[in-house]
């Protein structure tokens, strides 16, 4: 069986780091999609203009053998500059910002609490002028009482101040990234709108629940940020992610963490990696749910839309035929990277049904 896309994936959002990290995962996407969104959570985060222009450099001089369009997104901090955000918009250095509430997910020191949010100066400019906002939609800590807020509950509990973002500055362009609660499922399903309210959703959300994340014990490479919520939370993501709605879109997510720091005595790095398999894992998704005939808006129309940027003609052919990850990820220096699916048991690697037709 064959599925064919008229149009080349996009990716919505992809850590690749820098240096040998980056080297070693960034192919992995570049040869899936044309471009697509590079999250700005390195050490250390890209915070000024001239760290995005570093950062966009540092891509082109590493894989310059690949034709992919890098859009490079700038990380709010208390150190953003107003001037940086306008004038590296308008010259196309950086597409978006990314908030990061401090302290809920990986290299997020330099991000900021929730409750701030609404009032960073950057945003009455990037309304202004028409730059997204990206969100890692979580309240970790409450306001009134300085509490930590349970994870399971720190995706609906930022949904407040969604709210109050949509108020304050109604022509804001807005993306949830990596929706994992039913709370937002359903408030996207409300007020999604393809110019100024959108979502991504990632392969593991769809895929899996807590249950999966706690099957035989604790498994530490599908820890994630946002946690995985309940299966039910999970079935309404796989919903509404293969409706063929246009105001959601593929982001996968992907995090390249070397495993001794995935499989560690003391804590476990959330994130997990699952770029080498982005297409086929999407489009396995899209036909269990009947609705193969969404992906191709899904994949490749509706991010680039929201971005402003014109969908990239051009032929995939999408084979089913199964294939296994037979190997780990190796970063030049040593570190290896569990791609998601692959295990030293053979009989124990995920069955991949679909794979991009070479040509
Ligand atoms: C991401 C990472 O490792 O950079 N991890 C994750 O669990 N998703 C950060 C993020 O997107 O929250
Ligand atoms: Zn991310």
């Amino acid at each position: 069986m064959e599925y064919i896309l008229r149009y080349l994936p996009f990716e919505g959002h992809v850590h690749w780091r820098q240096g040998a990290m980056l080297k070693a995962v960034a192919p992995y996407t570049a040869r899936q999609c044309w471009g697509g969104i590079i999250m700005p959570n390195r050490v250390p985060p890209i915070i000024t203009l001239d760290d995005a222009a570093a950062h966009k450099h540092e891509i082109l001089v590493t894989i310059p053998e690949e034709d992919f369009e890098s859009l490079i997104v700038g990380y709010l901090s208390e150190e953003t500059s107003i001037d940086d955000v306008r004038r590296g918009f308008e010259s196309g250095v950086w597409i978006a910002m990314k908030f990061y509430p401090r302290g809920a997910t990986t290299n997020s020191k330099e991000g900021i609490n929730s409750w701030e949010l609404p009032f960073h100066p950057a945003l009455k400019v990037m309304e202004e002028i028409g730059m997204p906002l990206l969100l890692h939609a979580e309240a970790n800590v409450d306001e009134s009482t300085g509490k930590e807020i349970d994870i399971y509950d720190r995706e609906y509990r930022f949904i407040p101040v969604l709210e109050e973002l949509r108020k304050l500055y109604p022509r804001l362009k807005i993306s949830v990234e990596h929706g994992t609660s039913l709370e937002m499922a359903q408030f996207m399903e409300e007020h999604g709108d393809p110019k100024k309210l959108v979502c991504t959703v990632t392969i593991q959300h769809m895929m899996f629940s807590r249950q999966d994340l706690h099957k035989d014990g604790f498994q530490p490479h599908m820890m994630c940020y946002p946690i995985p919520k309940r299966a039910e939370a999970m079935m309404a993501w796989r919903k509404l992610g293969t409706s063929g709605k246009p105001y959601i879109f593929a982001g996968t997510d992907s995090a390249p963490h070397p495993t001794h720091k995935k499989e560690s005595s003391c804590g476990c790095a959330g994130g997990m990696f699952t770029a080498h398999a982005m297409v086929p894992l999407y489009a396995h998704i899209f036909e269990q749910a009947g609705r193969l005939h969404n992906l191709e808006e899904f994949l490749c129309i509706n991010g680039p839309r929201f971005y402003g940027l014109e969908p990239r003609p051009g032929l995939v052919t999408l084979v089913k035929k199964p294939w296994t990850k037979q190997s780990m990820v190796a970063v030049n220096g040593g570190e290896k990277i569990r791609p998601f699916g692959y295990h030293e048991e053979p009989e124990k690697r995920f069955r991949f049904e679909w794979q991009i037709k070479k040509p």
